[in-house]
């Protein structure tokens, strides 16, 4: 399975704050098993963020993308806006339960206005900045994952007979 991660912050990008996040969702990923081809930073910039989400879903094909950063109040905060305008499809079901679950945290989770949605055969999913946020709402979204992915693709996603989510027979 193969995945990116797009570190959105105009001082990262200038170069005036190390990406902590990016490499820690690298790690993540990694942790699964997941082989991630790339891990850019991109500035707070609508055009540019779509423009990244588009080459890797449909040049790089990632089965799955992350973003980091950019889903917050200020005024370059825009990447829930540059996702909204690549999706096809919302997932909100894992919108909700990241904020959710992040709301156990901090409160202000509630400022998080990250976006889960569906391009083609890719999953986007936006986090907040922070590493310690991106290890939170990795681990909320993290069980769901290879499912996912599997549907994305239309295959069978019950095809492991051990998998949680297969339905009894009766
Ligand atoms: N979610 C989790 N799980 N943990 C956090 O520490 N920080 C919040 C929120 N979501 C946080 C979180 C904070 S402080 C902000 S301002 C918003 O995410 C937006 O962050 P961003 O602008 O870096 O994307």
């Amino acid at each position: 399975m193969r995945a990116a991660v797009v570190t959105v912050s105009d001082r990262s990008f200038r170069g005036e704050r190390p990406d902590v996040s990016g490499p820690v969702l690298k790690q993540l990923l990694e942790e699964t098993g997941t082989d991630v081809v790339e891990v850019v930073v991109v500035p707070d910039d609508p055009a540019v963020i779509a423009q990244t989400l588009i080459r890797l879903t449909d040049e790089v094909q990632c089965a799955l993308v992350f973003t980091t950063g950019g889903t917050g109040l200020s005024p370059r905060d825009t990447t829930p806006e540059a996702t909204k305008q690549v999706i096809d499809k919302g997932v909100p079901g894992m919108e909700e339960a990241i904020r959710q679950e992040s709301l156990k945290a901090t409160p202000l989770a509630m400022l998080s206005r990250g976006v889960v949605g569906v391009r083609g055969q890719t999953l986007i999913c936006n986090f907040p900045g922070s590493p310690k946020a991106v290890k939170e709402c990795f681990a909320v979204v993290e069980p769901v994952l290879a499912h996912a992915v599997k549907l994305l693709r239309d295959e069978n996603p019950y095809a492991d007979t051990d998998h949680a989510c297969r339905p009894s027979r009766s």
